[in-house]
């Protein structure tokens, strides 16, 4: 089932998410359902906070080879156990703020832990979009955003054009 996503600005978009506890039937379908919204969309990550949950749930898929088998994760309670000196730059974007692009600085490589679907601990390596991806991703669980690593008046105008796009899709919806 898709999703509905949260645009910026949004109240629920700057919250610290909560642990999951325990994986449940409820929380499968959740993860199903939200990289079903991201595919969808499309994007390469998705974070619970976005669809409006406050938990410590992302699903990413950053295989973008032409023909390449997909390669959907689920990471509940994820969690950067070691960062890269070396850093990378990535043109970032986000599904809460659409058609807007700007250059981020973040570690090259980052070390990963969390709980997979079935409940077990996982670890990887991350490196290239993956390691910005899931470092994206990871920053919605704790309500941050990648344009709060832009300057202050980048932010401002951007979040200005955010609520513009919001009130003509509020229009659009009401069938005006
Ligand atoms: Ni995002």
């Amino acid at each position: 089932m898709k999703l509905p996503i949260l645009i910026h600005p949004d109240p629920r978009l700057k919250k610290l998410a909560d642990p999951v506890p325990d994986l449940s039937d409820d929380l499968r379908r959740l993860a199903d359902d939200m990289l079903e919204t991201m595919y969808d969309a499309p994007g390469i990550g998705l974070a619970a906070p976005q669809i409006g949950v406050s938990q410590r749930l992302i699903v990413l898929d950053c295989v973008k080879e032409e023909g390449a088998a997909p390669r959907p994760l689920a990471m509940f309670n994820p969690e950067v156990v070691a960062s890269s000196d070396e850093t990378s730059v990535y043109e970032e974007g986000c599904l809460s703020i659409p058609e807007i692009y700007a250059d981020v600085t973040r570690p090259a490589e980052v070390t990963v832990r969390w709980m997979d679907r079935d409940g077990n601990p996982a670890e990887e390596t991350f490196d290239g979009l993956w390691a910005t991806c899931v470092q994206h991703e990871i920053d919605h669980l704790n309500g941050k955003l990648f344009i709060d690593y832009l300057t202050a008046l980048k932010r401002q105008l951007i979040t200005r054009k955010m609520v513009k796009l919001k009130k003509e899709r509020a229009r659009e919806r009401e069938g005006a």
